[in-house]
């Protein structure tokens, strides 16, 4: 282990609106949680901080929508996303929360220091303000059109549609979220850090200090925006939900949940221990940050000069920041339900909280954005889990209780098989702590999995039920040879699987160990007694599978149905009279044939019988009907219009749709009883 007294393990704090879905822990929180494990196995001296960040104008907004307040939202939030951790095995010393009152203290204090030592820019700007309300408008308060793709709802900082940041007074026709008025603009001071300032130090710091040991996304994304030229920004907003802003004069003014946020790590420690200052003002600990790549800029450029000018902390030693962990094949939505929960996970796989960890770590979205999909889930369980780790800790078991009524039979000659897979084993510990000191989780988890590849591999190969019981003590030697490999694996397991180590470990009938435990070749004393087998994964059939799939169907048929209804209905048409209205002769008929017109994509012929005589039309919703589904179908039709020749077919009349304001169409079936030529009027 490198030199470090101690060190300080963060992890994003999520936002209190929602709840936790796999994105979540893929990116951010099992890395951080293996991460401690491993030190705390190794003895370090670590802290492990996470917490809800419960201010930022999408809580509020939110409240409003629903007419309660922020308060309610994120304590609901707050309890389901703790218990979400704890659930997952997520080892946080302490899981605290920015709506409480030792963090609204803290970064009060922060921002105070830095306000005394002059280190804000004070501006006054012209911003929206919705006079019916009597509020300032944060960016996300207002919407209107987009003036690059005519998107009418988009937020005053982002056009969701096209996807182009905006700034509020970009829109066409802006609307207050509150009162629905259009706003008007009015002056207000607000706080700025000025981040331009710290550009030299930062160039220094991270794009020469940080070259080598940053990982490639996390340094790139730094150099970029260093690059552009560092703008000072507003740390202070017109809001009242949030840390008071702790200024003369600042009324109705809070801190930006950005400044807040991270101080809220610290808050946290403060909370934890009386000795938290250790923590974070002694140079010889280590501060990681672990978070999304949306987080980078936060962590690694404002927080940063947050804590230089304030003056008195250490900095982040590394920010080894995750891409996305995508679902299917599309990004992970809230709004659009699609997401795996983690509350919804665990109902329906109870006790599989290791399967999850194990996919989500094997897969991990270290470089590049991955994908989740439930067969690769389902694959990973049944032919990694269950028949490597599993099958081979099972086996080991089963026959050591079979052969030896569970008591670890004695080591005799070793064959040079068993000496290579004993030599073999003890280079994992140091193989996977290496990774895992570099981050690369993934890395270190298949090293752990090539431990029981070989363990499985030795015990095949060497064959045991073949000998007994013939060679008793040979039998004997290999169980033991299995066993030892056992025992490693439930050290080298547990920042991965921690349920899963613990069930090797009851089975073994052994405490928990160290890292270094890991170098003993003979953790299991020859007449050691066992505990019974327990299966450690079961296989997960195809219809588990099926059902999550059908549930993310079901939520992309949803979104579907909800983006129709929100599209809205047309407006009318100029007015007609009714002899305009008597012109048209339209009739009930009954469709008899109907075929693909070639070489036309949209055109079905149709023969209609219209009471009078049989017709061929010629109708454009070949996209939209197969022509065998629409044969005796009763339509209302346009039996005077015009005939036109439409790929050489003539046409005569027009069968009358009913279209959608999504652009589906529908036929306007007459009622029953209405005949073959009866007059539409
Ligand atoms: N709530 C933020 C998010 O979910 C993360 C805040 S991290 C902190 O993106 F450092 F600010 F706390
Ligand atoms: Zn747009």
């Amino acid at each position: 282990m490198p030199a470090y007294k101690r060190y300080t393990v963060t992890s994003a704090l999520p936002y209190a609106n929602g709840p936790i879905h796999i994105g979540h822990l893929a990116g951010v929180y099992i890395p951080a949680d293996i991460y401690v494990r491993f030190l705390r196995m190794n003895d370090a001296d670590v802290i492990f901080i996470g917490g809800s960040d419960e201010h930022g104008v999408p809580i509020t907004i939110k409240a409003m929508q629903l007419g309660i307040s922020p308060q309610t939202i994120v304590d609901k939030y707050h309890d389901m996303i703790k218990k979400s951790f704890e659930e997952f095995g997520i080892s946080f010393d302490i899981y605290s929360r920015t709506s409480n009152k030792i963090h609204h203290e803290t970064a009060s204090a922060f921002f105070r220091k830095m306000y005394d030592a002059g280190q804000f820019i004070e501006k006054v700007s012209m911003q929206y303000y919705d006079e019916a309300t009597g509020h300032f408008l944060a960016d996300r308060y207002i919407t209107g059109t987009c003036p690059h793709c005519g998107y009418d709802k988009a937020y005053g900082d982002q056009c969701e549609k096209c996807g182009t940041s905006l700034n509020a007074t970009d829109l066409i026709e802006p609307k207050s979220v509150l009162s629905g008025n259009p706003p008007v603009l009015k002056e207000t001071k607000h706080w700025f850090l000025p981040l331009d300032q710290y550009e030299p130090w930062l160039r220094e710091w991270i794009l020469e200090g940080h070259k080598d040991d940053w990982k490639t996304n996390v340094y790139g994304q730094c150099k970029s925006w260093i690059e552009q030229g560092l703008q000072p920004r507003a740390v202070t907003r017109d809001l009242d939900w949030g840390v008071k802003v702790p200024v003369e004069g600042a009324d109705g003014k809070v801190l930006y949940v950005w400044f807040d946020a991270p101080i809220g790590y610290i808050s946290a420690t403060r909370e934890l221990t009386p000795d938290w200052e250790k923590y974070w003002k002694d140079p010889e600990t280590k501060l990681v940050h672990f978070i999304g790549k949306d987080n980078i800029v936060f962590h690694c450029i404002i927080f940063p000069c947050m804590l230089k000018a304030e003056g008195s902390f250490i900095l982040p030693d590394n920010v080894p920041a995750n891409e996305f962990m995508n679902l299917e094949n599309d990004k992970i939505s809230t709004s659009r339900n699609w997401a795996v929960w983690l509350h919804e996970y665990l109902e329906d796989f109870p006790g599989k909280q290791d399967v999850l960890r194990y996919t989500l770590t094997s897969n991990a979205p270290e470089t590049k954005d991955n994908d989740f999909t439930w067969k690769d889930f389902q694959m990973k369980n049944n032919s990694e889990l269950v028949a490597i780790l599993g099958n081979f800790v099972n086996r080991t078991i089963v026959l050591t209780e079979k052969y030896f009524n569970g008591i670890v039979p004695a080591q005799a000659t070793l064959t040079d098989a068993d000496k290579a897979a004993l030599e073999e084993m003890k280079k994992f510990p140091a193989r996977i702590a290496e990774s895992l000191q570099a981050y690369r989780f993934r890395e270190a988890l298949s090293e752990m999995m090539n431990l029981a590849r070989l363990g499985n591999k030795y015990l095949t190969d060497a064959e045991p039920w073949k000998k007994y019981p013939a060679d008793q003590e040979r039998v004997g030697t290999i169980l033991n040879v299995s066993l030892q490999i056992c025992a490693q694996l439930s050290i080298l397991a547990e920042p991965f699987l921690p349920f899963s180590a613990k069930k090797i470990r009851d089975m073994l009938n052994i405490p928990a160990m160290k890292w270094k435990d890991g170098d003993k070749l003979n953790w299991l004393e020859s007449g050691h007694q066992l505990n019974k087998a327990v299966l450690l994964f079961e296989k997960i059939e195809d219809a588990a599978i099926e059902k999550q799939i059908q549930k993310l169907l079901d939520a992309k048929k949803a979104n579907i149905a909800a983006a129709a209804a929100a599209k809205p209905v047309k407006p009318s048409k100029p007015e007609i009279t009714y002899d305009d209205f008597s012109k048209m002769d339209i009739r009930v008929g009954t469709i008899l044939e109907a075929v693909k017109v070639p070489k036309a994509d949209k055109l079905l012929k149709i023969t209609i019988d219209t009471g009078l005589d049989h017709r061929t039309v010629v109708s454009g919703i070949a996209q939209y009907f197969k022509a065998e589904e629409i044969i005796g179908k009763r339509v209302c039709f346009l039996l005077n219009l015009a005939p036109r020749k439409l790929k050489g077919i003539d046409s005569q009349g027009m069968i009358l749709m009913a279209e959608n304001p999504d652009g589906s169409l529908r036929f306007v079936t007459p009622d029953e009883g209405c005949l073959n030529g009866a007059d539409v009027k």
